[in-house]
């Protein structure tokens, strides 16, 4: 077979002819071929290095190419790479992990159900919310409150959760039973006239939780999922008594409470899991992306008691995976927490994320940049077309963050509305200002070319 590649073919050409990737038209040739990488450095098969501000896909907290967590792998797949966690199987590895994660969460958290991943995460969260009311006599508690700007992942269900217009239409009919709430944004809210009056964001997501609760029935409605600060959406916190009303009034009307902290968790926001620190003790949570940093596809959904004791009863939950507590997985998960616990990697989220922000202070005095905000490691740059009604740029930050990784070699990531970052935690003061320098410089360029191509003709 080999014989038949033609030889002195480009990694880019092999990729092209090979492999078909998410959101990449063939009508767009280049590839970045990467091939290592190390602390926050990632090198590309040019020998080009990039300093990666987005954790891959948010989610390496503790940095790329550590041998601990190799090591911690290649023993457990000598040992038992894989048994399965069905029926009454079970491993030493998904016991150790679970007992660790229910034990970083708050009072009430009772087990945990392992995924591959973060989509897996919320459909098994969906799944469990629907199948929890249907045992308890509530078979009509199907409906799923979900939010603006919200991302929970690609499967069908997950999908139709996610505020994201490639998944909305085109394959066919959606599962259904899904409505989407206004998430806080305070910036648009701050700019919306008419919408809300002098009405402050909380209040205007509440009354419209409330008119919802109130319109579908609080008979009818299974859960609410939300992720503690948005990530896709923009990296937006909520203003800090968000999360409590909403759970207080969630709580009244019987209605679940799913956390989707597959990218909050594990530090990114400072915590283990970001609800305790706003103040919430969700129903379910999803957890993914940095449980095991990345090196290995692993996730993972927390009960409490009483959610895990229904689910449990008569006959059991009846939903499994192949790859569900994965020994190997778990034994890199394990591995992955020692070094965020022994590197005080939750403090670093503060320390380093606001020196991100303070470094991009002067992009405020841009025309182009609405608000530069910052939960932990998590920045959110809200890149606009005008000041003053803050519209986004018509095609959205794409193309501006492929300038910067073209001119600086710095990750980050385009979206809708703004630049985000997520960065390694374990990323230095220097490489943070790195960061910094290289946004301010590209943006700072551009929004001179921009205003240039839109000066008026000056009269001869
Ligand atoms: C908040 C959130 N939930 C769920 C997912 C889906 O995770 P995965 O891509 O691992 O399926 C993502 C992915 O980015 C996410 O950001």
């Amino acid at each position: 077979m080999s014989s038949l590649i033609p030889p002195h073919r480009t990694w880019e050409e092999r990729d092209r002819s090979a492999v078909l990737h998410p959101f990449l038209p063939d009508s767009q040739p280049r590839r970045v071929v990467m091939v290592e990488g190390e602390g926050c450095v990632l090198r590309d098969a040019e020998g080009r290095e990039y300093l990666d501000a987005t954790a891959g896909m948010w989610l390496c907290q503790v940095g790329h190419g550590r041998p601990e967590i190799a090591e911690a792998a290649a023993r457990q797949m000598r040992r038992m790479e894989y048994s399965t966690a069905f029926w009454d199987f079970t491993h030493d590895r998904a016991i150790s992990l679970a007992e660790r994660l229910v034990g970083l969460a708050p009072p009430g958290t009772g087990r945990a159900f392992f995924t591959s991943g973060g989509s897996e995460g919320t459909e098994t969260a969906l799944r469990m919310a629907r199948n929890f009311h249907h045992r308890r006599g509530a078979p009509d508690r199907t409906w799923v409150l979900t939010r603006t700007g919200a991302y929970h992942g690609a499967g069908y269900a997950s999908g139709e959760l996610s505020d994201f217009p490639p998944y909305a239409s085109g394959f066919g009919p959606q599962p259904g039973h899904v409505h989407r709430l206004t998430a806080p944004y305070p910036y648009v809210h701050a700019r919306s006239s008419g919408r809300a009056g002098n009405e402050d964001v909380t209040a205007f997501c509440l009354r419209e939780l409330e008119e919802t609760i109130h319109r579908i029935g609080s008979h009818r409605i299974a859960a609410l999922i939300g992720e503690p600060v948005l990530a896709l959406g923009g990296m937006v916190a909520p203003p800090p008594d968000y999360w409590p009303r909403v759970a207080e009034l969630l709580r009244a009307h019987g209605i679940l409470l799913i956390m989707d902290e597959v990218v909050t968790a594990f530090g990114r926001t400072g915590s283990w899991y970001a609800a305790g620190e706003m103040g919430v003790r969700p129903d379910l949570t999803v957890l993914s992306k940095g449980l095991t940093s990345g090196y290995f596809p692993l996730g993972a959904v927390l009960l409490t008691h009483e959610i895990a004791d229904v689910l449990g009863a008569d006959g059991g939950y009846p939903v499994g995976h192949t790859y569900s507590a994965h020994p190997t997985g778990c034994a890199v998960a394990e591995a992955n927490l020692d070094i965020i616990e022994r590197e005080s990697l939750l403090a670093a989220a503060w320390t380093v994320g606001s020196r991100i922000a303070t470094g991009l202070a002067p992009l405020l005095d841009l025309p182009l940049v609405g608000e530069v905000r910052q939960h932990g490691m998590m920045i959110g740059i809200e890149v606009v077309a005008d000041q003053e009604l803050g519209r986004p740029l018509p095609h959205g930050t794409y193309a501006l963050a492929d300038l910067i990784r073209d001119r600086t070699g710095v990750l980050v990531r385009g979206g809708p509305r703004a630049l985000t970052l997520a960065p390694p935690l374990v990323m230095t003061a220097q490489e943070a200002d790195r960061v910094s320098a290289a946004l301010v410089e590209v943006l700072t360029e551009h929004a001179v070319t921009v205003s240039r191509a839109t000066d008026p003709v000056p009269a001869s």
